[in-house]
């Protein structure tokens, strides 16, 4: 199956899972592990992306719940819709509520030496919930994954799954409270044999239907998503949670990984395990353009952390699209469009003053504020983030990764 077929199988058993008419499964916009496209420069529908894959919207009331629980003013990403979509959430919150245990999980497949900016995204959200909450947190980097899907050695992928942990370590995460793995290493009994029960419970038939596999893929590709759905069962991580296999996780990541927890939330019950909670989150652009997301497979589409103040402005001086006219008189007199322009919509995800931004949407779209302006803010503001995280991970040595990896009580009893 190609990409385009993969989708709407995956789409298919959604609708079907959720009632919803075949007729309604639109075949514009792609969104899988593997592709994201669209053929609007606004980007993914993501309304539509809802209905397909049947999972329910971040109302504002849900926003103002977290609000009121917590006793804090909504992360900017929940505040203007990045975080759109969610799966039972509400259990999440409710437990919080009842001071009952749950834990945050998320992960990352090093295909790159360093992350790009779009990677951030559910980090800085999950470090966010991680002290909002005050709970465990575990972070799977899929060696294996790469290894299977990339040209990679397993030493290749393994030390790229290191690299991206100091990357991941200096969002800021609490070594009291988080434990980094590579699957490579961290494959122990309990987290094997959990594999290994979600192997016997999924068939070849809906592992194709979901992911799309052809005769021709290895069979480690088949079997792969299970190790992805593993670490949802609080049992997979017995030097955290001791004996309890009960605790329900909520995983935050972007759209594209719901294939994987789909597939968890299916298997949880016939195991009795709890299913997992999701809170999904929308794609960063490509610098080109929102017609697809940023991604290390096109390094002209990204800004890494690695990237210096200078190549970040040089690349959004080049690359960055443009919803602005072509000449100064025309941009004047016609203005700029904001919801194709990626200077802008970067700066919806990182510039945290409302006020601003709703200024800049206004000066931009009236054609007052001309495009070099508009990039030179976003710029900042991106060397900023990239900044902070940079420096950071200076002072994060091998030392310091090694004491997120080992198998160890967090502070927390169970
Ligand atoms: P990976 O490494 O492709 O992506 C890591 C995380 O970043 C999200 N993401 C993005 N978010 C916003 N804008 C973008 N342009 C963008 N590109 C990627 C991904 O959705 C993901 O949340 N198989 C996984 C690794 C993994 C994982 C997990 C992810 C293992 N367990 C649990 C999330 C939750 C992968 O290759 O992710
Ligand atoms: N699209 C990813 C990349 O460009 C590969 C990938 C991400 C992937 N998540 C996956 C492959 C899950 C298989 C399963 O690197």
């Amino acid at each position: 199956m190609n990409a385009e077929e993969t989708l709407i199988a995956a789409v298919e058993k959604a609708s079907v899972e959720n009632g919803v008419a075949e007729k309604d499964v639109s075949k514009e916009d792609i969104v899988t592990p593997w592709d994201v496209s669209s053929t609007s420069a606004k980007g993914v529908d993501y309304m539509k992306l809802i209905e397909k894959f049947g999972c329910r919207t971040m109302t504002n009331d849900l926003v103002e719940r977290l609000e009121k629980l917590t006793g804090a003013k909504p992360h900017v990403f929940l505040r203007r819709g990045m975080y759109f979509a969610h799966r039972d959430l509400t259990v999440i919150l409710d437990r919080f509520e009842q001071k009952k245990p749950f834990y945050l999980y998320t992960g990352r497949g090093a295909s790159a030496g360093s992350l790009h900016l779009g990677h951030l995204i559910p980090f800085i959200f999950t470090k966010y919930l991680q002290d909002l909450f005050d709970v465990p947190l575990v972070i799977q980097l899929t060696d294996d994954e790469k290894f299977l899907w990339k040209g990679m050695t397993v030493e290749q992928a393994k030390k790229m799954a290191m690299e991206n942990m100091k990357d991941i370590i200096a969002v800021g995460f609490d070594p009291e409270k988080t434990f980094i793995f590579n699957d490579f290493d961290y494959m122990c009994p309990p987290f094997y044999e959990n594999i290994v029960k979600i192997w016997k419970t999924v068939t070849n038939n809906q592992a194709r239907a979901i992911f799309g596999y052809s005769g021709e893929d290895p069979i480690g590709k088949s079997a792969f998503p299970a190790v992805e759905c593993a670490p949802c069962f609080s049992s997979s991580f017995p030097h955290i949670f001791g004996t309890k296999k009960d605790i329900p996780c909520l995983i935050p990541c972007a759209i594209d990984q719901d294939p994987y927890f789909r597939m968890t939330r299916d298997v949880a019950p016939r195991l009795k395990y709890s299913k997992p909670s999701l809170i999904f989150n929308t794609f960063l652009p490509a610098l080109q353009g929102a017609q697809t997301k940023m991604s290390s497979s096109d390094p002209n589409s990204c800004i890494f952390i690695s990237d210096t103040a200078n190549q970040i402005k040089n690349k959004i001086n080049k690359y960055a699209f443009s919803g602005g006219q072509a000449t100064i008189e025309e941009h004047q007199k016609i203005g700029g469009n904001c919801d194709v322009d990626i200077a802008y919509q970067f700066l919806t995800y990182f510039l945290e003053d409302d006020d601003e931004l709703k200024h800049i949407h206004e000066e931009y779209t009236a054609g007052r504020m001309l495009t070099g302006e508009l990039k030179q803010r976003a710029i900042k503001e991106v060397q900023r983030v990239v900044a902070t995280i940079s420096e950071r991970r200076k002072s994060v040595t091998d030392q310091t990764v090694e004491e997120f990896r080992r198998i160890r009580k967090l502070k927390y009893d169970f």
